[in-house]
């Protein structure tokens, strides 16, 4: 059980390993050490389960997603991942049909009572998605857009929180002469750390993000990864990944979910990343990341 089965660095291997990285990038990676305590949640929920109609994807679903950590969710397709993700910030509340049942909670308050305010909810928990999604505006109008919807703002205030944000993704000196071209020009690379800037923008306490590298380029995806790192301690992260090397490489924490009875996903295991690949204690875990479904 001791074997290691994943190219899993060790923490300390895997800050040196980003150092090394040949990018010519300005971004710092934060310190990795791992916690032996599971630190206190920041999101929890109980009994969630969500339909689609009669279907019920998500069965019973009791996680505690540790606050300032990255915890990844894997799992086979369909099994709920993005479901998931897409209940707890309440996107899915637009899906004809869709409904949520149990308890979501964000620092001990609920987000799935009958009288929420889902635009702040979503000001605090942002969610960054597979595809690149800007606004079909300029760059700086994308990373604008959550601010002046939410706060009244001088010109210049305004001014130095997008160029704080769009520096915070490394990206600022890369568009400083185009802010106002559209954020559809840039490559999907430099648009989904425009959509990870106007997430940030606001000030959210958590970003879901869901295959946030799927679509991107190995540099790209190494860039949004060392992002990720930068940011966890100020925010907490929850990522969905399809790549068990990147699960290994970025998280702290992860989570195991899993199709049982008539496809409802349900959460099989929540570990620190490295025991979750070196010591899984579910079986279906094991079986999982040793390829032996899924
Ligand atoms: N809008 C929808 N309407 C009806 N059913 C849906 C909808 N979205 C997802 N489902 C169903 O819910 C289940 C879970 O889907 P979900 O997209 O959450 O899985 P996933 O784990 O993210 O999969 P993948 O890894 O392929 O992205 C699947 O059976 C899917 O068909
Ligand atoms: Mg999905």
């Amino acid at each position: 059980m001791s074997e290691l089965r994943l190219p899993l660095p060790d923490l300390d291997a895997r800050t040196t390993e980003m150092a090394q990285d040949p990018l010519p990038t300005r971004i710092a990676v934060a310190s990795a050490e791992a916690p032996d305590a599971i630190p206190d949640a920041k999101l929890t929920t109980r009994r969630l389960c969500a339909f689609y109609g009669d279907f019920l994807a998500l069965r019973d679903i009791d996680i505690d997603v540790p606050d300032g950590r990255i915890t990844a969710i894997i799992g086979p397709s369909g099994c709920g991942k993005s479901t998931l993700l897409r209940t707890l910030n309440h996107i899915n509340d637009m899906v004809p049909g869709f409904r949520a049942t149990g308890s979501i909670t964000l620092d001990g308050a609920e987000l799935n009572g009958e009288a929420r305010d889902t635009l702040s909810i979503r000001r605090r928990v942002g969610m960054l998605f597979q595809r690149p999604n800007p606004f079909p505006m300029s760059i700086f109008d994308n990373v604008a857009y959550g601010l002046r919807l939410s706060e009244r703002l001088s010109t210049s205030d305004l001014h130095d929180l997008v160029r704080a944000s769009l520096t915070r993704v490394g990206l600022f000196e890369e568009v400083e002469d185009r802010l106002h071209r559209s954020a559809l020009s840039l490559s999907g690379g430099q648009q989904q750390r425009v959509c990870l800037a106007r997430a940030l923008a606001v000030g959210p306490d958590v970003i879901l993000m869901d295959e946030p590298t799927s679509a991107l380029d190995p540099i790209a995806t190494l860039r949004i990864e060392a992002l990720m790192r930068e940011l966890s301690g100020e925010v907490t992260i929850l990522v969905v990944t399809h790549n068990m090397q990147q699960a290994a490489r970025v998280s702290d924490y992860s989570a195991f979910m899993l199709m049982g009875e008539e496809g409802a996903g349900e959460l099989i295991e929540f570990s620190l990343t490295r025991d979750l690949f070196n010591q899984p204690k579910d079986r279906r875990t094991e079986d999982y990341i040793t390829g032996r479904f899924g």
